[in-house]
């Protein structure tokens, strides 16, 4: 059997960032985490290092604005794994740099994680945000930097919980919010799905230079699908208000950041929609190309 990739994850100890890594490890690869220093020591991440620490991970100290660590720490791996948060996604030309220094990555998988970039219909701020993402994928091909893009849409963890209901802590008993008409379809993914597909991926050539839509046909829904479902669930007809896209719009303008940030990707999956067919000259799906994980 091929040796597994060594790969290398940075961003390891954020909200995605844990799920891959414990997913990569699990699956045998050596497995190794460029953490920040504060971070190893910070008493509210103690669980996180642990949790590597228990799986065997190595880490490896460095910051991505820091070009000796990521060059040092890229040294070490065959393959990088990026899942910087939003506020990080233009720093990651840093992470190119030091991968074209280095010369050696089989792959490398910036951090998208979300809806298609390339195909998303959106309006600002999300289309500032996303359109980083544009970028940096504009960067990697015209560097001839070997890749997957992971389009996981939409994470389970940050929606399903509160059906979406902002503010909320726990999911709607009496009255529901829904944005759109309700009708459009999304995609809803399960975190420690989306991270065994991302480490399936990456020693696979099907899907070298390519993006991965993660689309299992049963995870699409549309919010009044989601809702039906949890009044069956709960044996009781909730009450409706729905926020039609002007009323949508308006409250985007209104609202400061980050809330406006929010509103606007909820706008381009509810509204707009994501991509449900996949363009198959530039993606794979990962539930028709890994059946025996789904
Ligand atoms: N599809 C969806 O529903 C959805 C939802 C949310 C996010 N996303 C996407 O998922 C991706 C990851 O987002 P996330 O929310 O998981 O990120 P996050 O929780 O904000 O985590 C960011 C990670 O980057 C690390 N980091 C920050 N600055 C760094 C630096 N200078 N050097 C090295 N590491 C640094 C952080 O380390 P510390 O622990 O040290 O701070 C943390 O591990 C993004 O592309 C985002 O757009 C998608």
């Amino acid at each position: 059997m091929a040796e597994k990739s060594k790969i290398l994850i940075i961003g390891a100890t954020g909200y995605i960032g844990k799920f891959i890594v414990e997913a990569s490890a699990k699956h045998g690869h050596p497995t190794f985490a460029l953490v920040r220093e504060t971070t190893v020591t910070d008493p509210q991440k103690s669980q996180v290092i642990q949790n590597f620490n228990n799986l065997g991970v190595s880490l490896l100290y460095g910051d991505i604005y820091n070009h000796e660590s990521l060059v040092n720490a890229i040294k070490q791996v065959d393959v990088v794994i990026s899942t910087v948060g939003a506020t990080a996604i233009a720093d990651q030309v840093k992470i190119i740099a030091a991968i074209k220094e280095v010369g050696t990555i089989k792959r490398f998988l910036p951090s998208e994680f979300g809806g298609d970039v390339d195909s998303m219909t959106t309006v600002e701020p999300a289309t500032s945000l996303f359109g980083e993402k544009v970028k940096l994928r504009r960067l990697i091909e015209s560097e001839g930097i070997p890749h997957t893009y992971i389009v996981s849409n939409a994470f389970a963890g940050y929606f399903l919980p509160t059906i979406g209901q902002l503010d909320a802590t726990a999911p709607p008993r009496d009255k529901v919010v829904i944005l759109g008409d309700g009708n459009r379809k999304a995609i809803f993914v399960k975190e420690e799905d989306i991270a065994t597909y991302t480490i399936k991926a990456v020693d696979d050539p099907r899907t070298l230079n390519k993006i991965l839509h993660i689309i299992p046909p049963a995870n699409i829904l549309s919010f009044n699908e989601l809702v039906s479902l949890w009044e069956n669930k709960i044996g009781k007809t909730l009450e409706k208000t729905y926020i039609l896209e002007e009323q949508l719009l308006k409250n985007i303008q209104d609202s400061p950041t980050p809330l406006k940030i929010l509103l606007a990707i909820f706008h381009a999956i509810f509204v707009n929609g994501l991509t449900l067919k996949i363009d198959t000259s530039s993606g794979v799906e990962a539930s028709e190309i890994f059946p025996e994980y789904h």
